[in-house]
């Protein structure tokens, strides 16, 4: 049987699938890891859908041989996932928890001995509640203490670990988390929000040196961003302008300074506002350190001019006639927008991987046990041949990994979305591979998609 030529993918494109920490981990206070922002912010009444925790999440810090072992079944040959901080720095300075690191080093040597490629992200949304308390992101003085951090990672695991993601979409905790509110640390002030961004990015590049720094082999670095296209509503120039605006502040926000080293210069009123005493001399040379950019892309946002909304004046809206998942519209001409337009518009010269890609549509065990998750089957399939014209269009994307491996706590929305190639029953947390990632499976063999 033959492969028609366009549905290869290039030789040594990177297949993997992207998990992170407190999504999986469970063990929220075990073996001396400290509190993070989402243990605080899941305990706290209203928070989250049915007041959902990470406590156990689906207690992959016990279950990780087992885990390993199915993405071995499964012929993956990388596996993003992140590190949590407050395991290994229990109060996000200080000290680092030996019994922390042994988890993360055990972690790396099964991967490896399953032949399994890690590509390790530093933070993803859960900050050291004590850093928290001295002020969070805002204060700059964080950065520092994530650069700290990396360095006691790098000087661990840079002798097995090639690969570094500092940051996993550094604006959803900027905006999220301190706009509004729906993510820990669940502030509401975009000046808190401004300077999170800003502080993270600077630790991003501060991050970059401290790796390169303690590494024993040589390492790539990158970071992961949600990258969204933005459409306007109608012909009208208010929901064009509308739409610029907020693909300057959803996007163009981290892409400008890490792949042009400045601000969007059109935000220049509102950052020294916003930014005022925190924007300091140099910090964008430090920014702008990046071996390869990772695109998390789900979905595009169609707006509206909306003069109620503070900043952007503009609001979401959902067009008629379209596929939707649990959580957005199903949109796979998008990714090859982002990919061309990154290309384009920047062409940088860090490589670009698809870092996160992937879809909630309810699934569940058929009576004879198996999953069919067809919809997410078509998702995958339908973003890939996106990929694929991206790279006949000349992009150089050089992986893809889907979100995510397991079934997960979904942030404020708990456990009720599904977005795993492996289904888990959430009481007796038996893991279950569906349908999708069988073909998941049968790709990465292939380098190629099937017809
Ligand atoms: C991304 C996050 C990831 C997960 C997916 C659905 O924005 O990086 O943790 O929540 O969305």
């Amino acid at each position: 049987m033959t492969t028609p030529a366009g549905r290869v993918f290039p030789a040594g494109f990177v297949w993997g699938v992207a998990t992170s920490a407190y999504q999986i981990e469970g063990a929220a206070a075990a073996d001396g890891k400290g509190p993070s922002i989402w243990d605080t912010f899941s305990h706290q009444p209203g928070h989250t859908r049915g007041g959902a925790t990470g406590d156990i999440a689906v207690d992959h810090y016990h279950r990780y041989a087992e885990d390993v072992r199915l993405m071995a079944e499964l012929g993956l040959p990388t596996y993003r996932f992140s590190t949590a901080w407050t395991r290994v720095v229990p109060t996000g300075s200080g000290p680092a928890n030996p019994l922390g690191l042994d988890f993360y080093d055990r972690l790396v040597d099964e991967l490896l001995a399953h032949h399994i490629e890690p590509y390790l992200t530093l933070f993803h949304y859960d900050l050291p509640q004590a850093l928290q308390d001295a002020g969070g992101w805002p204060n700059r003085d964080t950065a520092y203490r994530f650069a700290d951090y990396a360095h006691i990672m790098a000087e661990r695991l840079g002798d097995r670990v090639t690969h570094w993601i500092t940051h996993n979409e550094p604006l959803v905790t900027a905006f999220m988390g301190h706009l509004s509110g729906e993510h820990a640390p669940g502030i509401k002030d975009p000046t808190a929000a401004f300077q999170a961004g800003h502080h993270l990015l600077l630790s991003h590049g501060l991050a970059y040196a401290a790796i390169r720094g303690a590494a024993k082999r040589p390492p790539t670095i990158g970071i992961t961003l949600n990258l969204t296209p933005i459409h306007p509503a109608s012909d009208s120039e208010a929901d064009a302008q509308a739409a610029a605006r907020v693909d300057m502040l959803s996007n163009r926000l981290s892409l400008d300074p890490l792949l042009r080293g400045a601000y969007p210069p059109e935000l220049q009123g509102l950052l020294e506002l916003m930014l005022a005493g925190a924007l300091h001399e140099g910090d964008l040379e430090i920014i702008r350190r990046l071996d390869w950019l990772g695109v998390n892309y789900y979905s595009r946002a169609v707006v509206r001019y909306d003069p109620d909304v503070a900043f952007v004046e503009a609001g979401p809206t959902r067009p008629v006639g379209h596929e939707y998942s649990q959580m957005w519209e199903i949109y796979p001409p998008g990714l090859y927008e982002l990919l061309t337009r990154i290309w384009r518009d920047y062409a940088p010269s860090a490589e670009i991987v698809v870092a996160e890609n992937g879809v909630p549509v309810p699934d569940g065990l058929d009576f004879d046990g198996r999953v069919r998750d067809e919809r997410r089957i078509r998702y995958l399939r339908d973003h890939l041949a996106e990929v694929q014209r991206a790279v006949q269009a000349g992009v150089p994307v050089r992986g893809y990994f889907v979100w995510s491996l397991l079934d997960n706590f979904e942030w404020a929305l708990g456990y009720g979305m599904r977005f795993g190639l492996i289904y888990v029953d959430y009481e007796t947390l038996a893991r279950t591979l569906k349908d999708s990632g069988r073909w998941y499976s049968r790709v990465i063999a292939a380098n190629a998609l099937p017809d």
